[in-house]
């Protein structure tokens, strides 16, 4: 195999100028996870989300809140403070700061002088996970948080966990609208020969994304026969839906059943996974997951088997991903490149529209401006 002549070169990288990749700015107009609930506490938490430093915690009336990471007077950690009540003091000078991220006391001045503060970030708390929105405040709808009601449904036996992804968000995001991988970097845990080659179908929409592979009659991998009841089946069905809900959030949902019984005989168990990714930096990711099934809900064994098992796949992709970033990170711009096929189809589409979201943001400067960390002179702070 040559390398592309330089025309194919040419033309590779005129299409992959847009699709994003991990250079590509983030997406600040979107609810992200910031943590699952059980993370934010009455101690201080903090946590760098989309390139910022945030300070997660809970008033005493077990509200969530989140504030910039960063003291209006001389940008210590905020985080390195202490929590007195609702109020937060700066581990440094004292300056104290409300919920509101407004400074209410300079220690050293004997009134506090107005218009000091720092960034509050709205957030919302569904289910296990807290939310937030860094991007234009005005836009913090709760209307687009992305669908996921089951994640806080009593008829879904859940189980879940967190991985300090080693990649750009763009890659995982790929990853998972991209299931022919499951037959090669999942050989050992829940890829089958077949699944690569199984017939898909695709939906490809404005900011929503779905790939449809059903794998019938296949053998199940242990991780999903065990659990469901169809070892030593040869006739299983296998119906998996990947769908990107938002730049935040990806569900895969999966139907599995013995395709030889008749319809009204099959035994039909479901699970599905929210594979949530919330940017870091451009070079990491918070992989935040929650994995679902609706049988054997009494069982802990089963949770713990598949939750052992599952694990083991998902550290394959954190893996995967962490070397594909490497190669990304030390290899000429120039000479990189990449050449996408049939199925790549809805992922060369995600990526398309996280572009397309890059640059209307960037277009909007102003707008992300106006969230950025209100950071103003001090005037008539008298000096001790
Ligand atoms: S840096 Fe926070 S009070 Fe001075
Ligand atoms: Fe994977």
């Amino acid at each position: 195999m040559s390398l592309p002549s330089a025309p194919v070169l040419q033309a590779l990288k005129k299409s992959a100028s847009t699709m994003a990749n991990r250079n590509t700015p983030f997406v600040y107009n979107e609810w992200y996870v910031a943590a699952f609930g059980s993370e934010v506490t009455r101690e201080l938490l903090p946590r760098t989300l989309l390139d910022k430093r945030v300070v997660l915690f809970r008033t005493e009336g077990g509200e969530p809140v989140a504030l910039s990471d960063r003291c209006a007077h001389r940008a210590y950690p905020l985080s390195l403070g202490a929590l007195e009540g609702d109020t937060l003091v700066c581990g440094y000078h004292g300056f104290r700061f409300n919920t509101e991220g407004d400074c209410i006391e300079v220690p050293s001045a004997a009134k506090c002088p107005k218009g000091i503060g720092v960034a509050r970030y709205a957030v919302l708390e569904r289910g296990p996970l807290v939310w937030i929105w860094m991007g234009d405040p005005d836009q913090a709808d709760e209307s687009r948080l992305p669908e996921q009601e089951w994640l806080s449904a009593s008829d879904w036996e859940k189980s879940s966990g967190y991985f300090d992804l080693q990649s750009n968000y763009v890659s995982m995001h790929e990853n998972l609208l991209d299931l022919t991988h499951l037959s090669y970097l999942h050989a050992n845990t829940f890829g089958t020969p077949d699944y690569a080659k199984a017939a898909f179908k695709s939906e490809v929409g404005d900011g929503h994304f779905v790939l449809y592979r059903d794998v019938v009659p296949t053998t199940l991998p242990p991780l999903w026969a065990k659990p469901t009841g169809l070892e030593g089946c040869t006739t299983a069905a296998r119906i998996v839906k990947s769908e990107f809900k938002s730049p935040a959030f990806h569900q895969v949902s999966v139907r599995f059943y013995d395709n030889a019984l008749p319809e009204e005989q099959r035994t039909v168990s479901q699970i599905r996974t929210a594979h949530i990714l919330t940017p870091q930096t451009h070079s990491t990711c918070h992989y935040f997951i929650v994995h679902g099934r609706d049988f054997g809900q009494d069982d802990d064994s089963i949770t713990q088997f598949m939750h052992e098992n599952l694990f083991e796949a998902f550290n394959e992709d954190v893996d995967g991903m962490a070397a594909l970033e490497q190669v990304w990170q030390t290899t000429d711009p120039d000479e990189m490149y990449e050449f996408s096929v049939g199925a790549d189809g809805p992922s060369v589409a995600m990526r398309r529209y996280l572009k397309q979201r890059a640059d209307d943001e960037s277009a909007a400067r102003d707008t992300l401006l106006a969230a950025a960390p209100r950071v103003v002179p001090i005037r008539g702070t008298e000096t001790a």
